[in-house]
């Protein structure tokens, strides 16, 4: 349970307590230990008469519950001898609630100097003098808290209302620079727009409304406002009903309309007025530092225009919103243009939009953003001087936050992250956000080296880049190799990427290749899907980011042999051409999530597998040989047999210590390779039916580890084949 809020010790000062809202305070306050000053003049609700009755008897009714109270019968506009009668009573102030008023409603052309003046008098500079007659001593005792109370009257205004608005209004300004000015010294002061029932509602509420809008629902966010424990400071809070509410300042992007030779005119105002009203994008400046410095960045650009503009300009720019609307066919296009094949059973649910699995792949996170920087929009950014034939693609980054849906409309915002000067040329780190609707679906950093564009004297590096990373220093713990097809770029290309040097011959021959080359994030997706598939079991929620380095270029027809290396949940990869031995891919790795939990309702039963046979003779054969086999294979093996994709038992060989021995079960020592293979895919092996390296590269036996090791068990599986 938590602890109630106590105000032990505190003395507290509601003005205009004798009825309404400020007895509900009052009241409050006492009840939870606090000393109270009640203050109420005790005139009509225009400001006229005084009587001492209202305070009188709000003191009585605390006192009556055992809590302590004195009255003072001042008007505000005395705010001295308010605080006297606080520190004569119990010889401190602590909280300060200005809350009396009156109402002199009129329409405006009616409003006389006298509606005008009594209004400001007792609501403004009422609350001005009460308050600054306390501010020494809150000061000195390094705490205090202050509330103000304005209307909605003065947020939004109300008809009939203009000296009441003009004056409530003016309040939440006083607020906002005592909470400036209060909070080195522990001083908090937040203001409140109420809604309640009381007198000065009657003549504008119906009754029904009055009664059930009761003061006491408005009481508690005073009390806590009031706390110690509460840090809130320069809030303004609509308050009734049982409901609170916060506000704040919202201002559009605005618009710059001086140039530097040229002035604001009229004109120019009213042309632009769509965008200087336009709330999308819009900021929320929380102090007048944020508002004056959009003045400052305004000066500086204005200023800016005169002088050769600068690469480094470019930072922080954004491009024009993108959408991209897409459906199942886009995504299978990808996943064709990435080399699925139907060939492969399992690429099936990429393929095939009935299927009952249909996923999209996550690297088609690439495509809605790629937009970006074909539509032209980043060579109009001042300052890059970007000739897109000197354009390469040097490195991609990619995060997916959820699965990418199948079909939908996207919005890409794309920013200029940085520009760093490479010397030979310039790199443009280009971060793109999808989502759809608000939701962040995938972000992109596009890496684009502009050759001969360096030199400017700007940073080498930048902390905003996503870097590639070196790959392990041991052989890989798995290799795939893939074919391209002849069509691969022209397939690829159908997804977004028109770029004639894909396509046509004599583009690629101007830019000094023999052929038409591959895009470089068509290799990317072949790369990401060879990860996905072989340690993710094509699971796409398991993908969580890719980042590649762009090396060299591919020609279609070629093949790509993706080597992986398994770091718990990073997998490393490099891509080389096959036919050539060139890396293409380099520094790459794809972070997955970790795979959820085995649950072993679900997991099928151990004593189902046949395996546990061939594993129960080889452990037969091990006592008889087990010292032999030592000799000549030194190597722990750690098998994890799989059902229905789940690992449903582990076994290790260890053929390194001893005679040799057969464990069953997770395997605490450091096994040398690992592994990992269905039930019936183990049968054939052991039966002679599938051949243990056509397993292995169809992806059927995977192995981590020295796989070298594997050709002695390969031996060893052999001599049981006759089983
Ligand atoms: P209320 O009329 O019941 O309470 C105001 C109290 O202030 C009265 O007891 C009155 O005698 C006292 N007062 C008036 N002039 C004074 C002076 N010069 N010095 C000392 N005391 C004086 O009205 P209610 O509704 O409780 O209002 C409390 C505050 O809340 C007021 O500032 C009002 O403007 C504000 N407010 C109330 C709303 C509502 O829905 N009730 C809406 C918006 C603001």
């Amino acid at each position: 349970m938590s602890v109630p809020l106590s105000f032990d010790g505190k003395v507290v000062l509601v003005t205009g307590a004798g009825g309404g809202l400020g007895r509900e305070y009052a009241l409050a306050f006492a009840e939870r230990g606090a000393s109270i000053v009640v203050n109420d003049l005790g005139g009509d609700i225009k400001g006229g008469g005084k009587s001492s009755a209202a305070a009188d008897k709000v003191v009585e009714e605390i006192k009556a519950k055992g809590g302590k109270a004195v009255a003072n019968y001042d008007s505000v506009e005395e705010g001295e001898k308010l605080i006297q009668t606080a520190l004569d009573a119990f010889g401190r102030i602590d909280v300060v609630i200005n809350n009396a008023g009156i109402l002199r409603d009129r329409s405006f052309g009616r409003t006389s100097d006298l509606d005008w003046d009594l209004i400001h008098r007792v609501h403004l500079r009422g609350s001005f003098q009460v308050t600054r007659a306390a501010w020494e001593h809150m000061k000195k005792q390094r705490f205090g808290r202050i509330i103000m109370t304005s209307s909605a009257a003065g947020i939004y205004g109300n008809f009939g209302q203009a000296n009441y608005s003009a004056a409530k209004l003016g309040m939440l300004g006083l607020s906002n620079t005592l909470a400036i000015e209060g909070q080195k010294y522990n001083i908090h002061c937040n203001t409140i727009a109420p809604t309640a029932g009381s007198r000065l509602t009657q003549t504008v509420m119906p009754p029904d409304l009055l009664e059930s809008l009761k003061a006491e629902y408005v009481a508690p966010l005073v009390l806590w406002l009031c706390h110690a424990d509460c840090q809130e400071n320069g809030g303004l809070f609509e308050v009734g009903a049982g409901w609170i509410g916060k506000l704040r300042w919202e201002r559009t992007q605005g618009q710059i309309l001086r140039r530097k030779a040229q002035p604001v005119t009229p004109e120019a105002v009213r042309d632009q007025w769509g965008q200087i009203c336009d709330f999308s994008n819009a900021t929320k400046p929380a102090n007048i530092q944020e508002s004056l410095q959009t003045l400052v960045e305004v000066l500086s650009r204005v200023e800016a225009e005169d002088r050769e503009p600068s690469p480094m300009d470019a930072v922080g720019q954004t491009l024009p919103e993108m959408t991209f609307t897409y459906s199942h066919i886009e995504c299978i296009l990808y996943a064709l243009g990435v080399g699925m094949s139907t060939k492969e059973p399992d690429h099936l649910k990429f393929l095939y939009e009935n299927n009952a699995d249909f996923s999209v792949l996550p690297t088609f996170g690439v495509i809605p953003s790629q937009a970006s920087m074909m539509s032209g929009s980043l060579s109009s950014v001042p300052g890059l001087n970007l000739d897109m034939t000197r354009l390469l693609h040097g490195e991609q980054y990619l995060e997916v936050y959820k699965p990418l849906p199948a079909s939908g409309t996207l919005t890409s915002k794309a920013s200029i992250a940085d520009v760093l000067d490479k010397g030979s040329g310039s790199v443009i780190l280009l971060d793109v956000h999808t989502y759809k609707d608000q939701e962040l679906l995938c972000y992109n950093q596009f890496s684009l080296f502009i050759v001969g564009a360096g030199g400017f004297g700007g940073k080498r590096s930048s902390d905003k880049a996503k870097s590639t990373v070196d790959m392990p220093n041991r052989a890989p713990d798995a290799v795939v190799t893939d074919e391209t097809s002849s069509n691969q770029a022209a397939l690829y290309r159908l997804s977004g990427d028109w770029n004639p040097l894909h396509i046509d011959p004599d583009f690629a021959a101007m830019g000094g290749f023999k052929a038409p080359i591959l895009h470089g994030l068509c290799s990317f997706g072949f790369a990401a899907r060879h990860v996905l598939k072989h340690f993710a079991n094509n699971d796409v929620s398991r993908f969580k980011a890719i980042k590649v380095r762009f090396v060299k270029p591919v020609l279609p027809g070629q093949s790509l042999q993706t080597e992986m290396w398994k770091e718990g949940n990073r997998i490393h990869l490099q891509c080389k051409v096959k036919e050539t031995g060139a890396v293409v891919l380099s520094g790459a790795y794809v972070d997955l999530h970790a795979p959820p939990e085995l649950s072993p309702s679900t997991a099928p039963e151990a004593g189902e597998l046949q395996s546990d046979l061939v594993f129960a003779e080889i452990g037969r054969r091990l006592e008889t040989m087990g010292a032999d086999l030592v000799k000549k294979v030194n190597a722990v093996f750690v098998w994890e047999i799989t059902k229905d994709g789940q690992i449903c038992s582990q076994w290790a060989i260890d053929l390194k210590s001893g005679p040799g021995a057969l464990l069953k079960g997770p395997y605490s020592g450091k096994a040398d390779v690992t592994l990992t293979v269905s039930d019936q895919d183990f049968m054939e092996v052991v039966q002679g039916k599938l051949n243990p390296q056509k397993a292995f590269f169809e992806g059927k036996l995977k192995m981590r580890g020295n796989i070298m090791l594997s050709q002695k068990l390969d031996s060893l599986l052999k001599d049981h084949a006759k089983l």
